[in-house]
């Protein structure tokens, strides 16, 4: 029971997400948090003050001038009692008051008066996400020392449509908390790490594009173990079927010049971990149209696509720690140390992709289990087969390790 003894505000704005706070409350109250709950007007049309009190067991808190719960506890005190205030949904317009100042409700209130940590958990519209406004109101709240999980993206609820702006789980949420309560006794607590996962997807037109097997599970294991140990993960994930990784940031892109533009603006970053299998090449133009069967020449012009850990390897914000994987089928060690070199790196993790590599079933690639071997610039270390999880718990330690030094 992580949160055992602790005491969270959560606040729950008004956006179509403020369902996923009825999980978020139990979850919470499962690693032994005490929830107390504030809900905005506009949070109590998507959901009622009923069920959020028969979960969190407690007084919800709705109204500044409500004369009793005033006389009761008071908004300083509500505000002041908790350890960690949270904010899910953060609502655009519950960043813009808190950016600006206001507190004409007990939400906006509260969230002024509080001396203690507060997480907000975004969720909008991908085009509220991106309006100049809230990206201002974001950067503004986020040098005030306000911490976000999120937002995610992925289909929004309501609308279907595609885009960064959902809200995090309430797992991810969870772990947000348990990460910034346990601030300071965590190994990576403060380090902002970028991982790069899965494959990228090349366009040839519309319906058709070069990719390759990766799964993305080593990457997102790698991106959720760095998290469990304090890390500000931000991970870019190519397209992949798998979800989210728990506590870290997530990024979908498609293609290496997205990927490679994604990880640019994640940095500076204390470390770099690339574990996507980026395509080498992309076709030279991508047609708008769908290419007619009998429009296809016997050859596709083939144009050769950013090499990302070797442009962040050599970098003029360089992290202090920059590990590449590298998928090999033949010479793994020798190769693993020429590409270190080469890309600037300070660690390849190679991997035997071949078909005969031993691990099974499924191979390295979309399989659950890895065999690697960690090069680095004065050693090799020959890792035994195992989970792909047990292979991130082991390098988000040696991350650990090598930052500290
Ligand atoms: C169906 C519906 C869904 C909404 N979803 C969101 C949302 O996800 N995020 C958001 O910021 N605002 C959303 N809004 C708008 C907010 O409810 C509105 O800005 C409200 O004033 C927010 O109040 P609050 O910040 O005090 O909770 C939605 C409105 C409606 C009618």
């Amino acid at each position: 029971m992580a949160l055992s003894g602790k005491r969270v505000l959560l606040i729950i704005g008004g956006g179509i997400a403020a369902y996923k706070c009825l999980d978020l409350i139990r979850r919470l109250r499962e690693q032994g948090a005490a929830v107390r709950c504030i809900m905005t007007r506009a949070a109590q049309e998507f959901i009622t003050p009923l069920s959020v009190g028969a979960l969190s067991a407690d007084h919800v808190f709705t109204d500044l001038f409500d004369r009793q719960d005033e006389q009761d506890v008071g908004h300083i005190r509500l505000a002041r009692e908790a350890d960690l205030v949270a904010v899910a949904p953060a609502t655009a317009d519950l960043m813009a008051k808190l950016a600006h100042g206001l507190a004409n409700d007990l939400a906006s209130a509260v969230l002024l008066a509080t001396d203690k940590p507060v997480l907000m958990a975004p969720a909008m519209n991908p085009a509220m996400w991106s309006h100049p406004a809230t990206r201002r109101n974001f950067e503004t709240l986020a040098k005030d020392g306000i911490r976000f999980t999120g937002p995610n993206s992925g289909e929004m609820a309501e609308s279907g449509e595609a885009g960064e702006g959902r809200m995090a789980e309430p797992l991810e949420i969870v772990a947000a908390i348990e990460n910034i309560l346990d601030d300071g006794k965590k190994p990576l607590a403060g380090k902002r790490i970028v991982v790069t996962s899965g494959p990228t997807h090349e366009a040839i037109d519309p319906v058709r594009y070069i990719a390759n097997r990766s799964s993305g599970k080593q990457g997102h294991a790698i991106a959720a173990a760095l998290a469990r140990l304090g890390a500000d993960v931000h991970l870019i994930s190519g397209p992949v079927t798998i979800p989210n990784p728990v506590g870290a940031r997530t990024v979908h892109v498609e293609s290496a010049r997205e990927m490679r533009e994604a990880v640019e603006s994640c940095l500076p970053a204390d470390a770099g971990i690339f574990v996507a299998a980026v395509a080498d090449w992309r076709a030279e133009t991508q047609s708008a149209e769908k290419i007619k069967k009998g429009k296809y020449g016997s050859t596709l012009t083939l144009s050769e696509n950013p090499d990302i850990l070797a442009e962040i390897g050599h970098h003029g914000s360089r992290p202090q720690l920059v590990i590449g994987f590298a998928a090999e089928t033949e010479n793994v060690i020798e190769n693993a140390r020429v590409k270190l070199l080469k890309k600037g790196a300070d660690i390849i993790v190679a991997n035997d992709v071949s078909h005969d590599s031993g691990v099974g079933p499924g191979g390295v690639m979309g399989g659950a289990r890895n065999r690697v071997q960690v090069v680095g610039t004065e050693h090799v270390e020959e890792w035994p087969e195992m989970s792909k999880d047990a292979v991130a718990e082991r390098l988000a330690a040696l991350v650990a390790e090598r930052l500290a030094k």
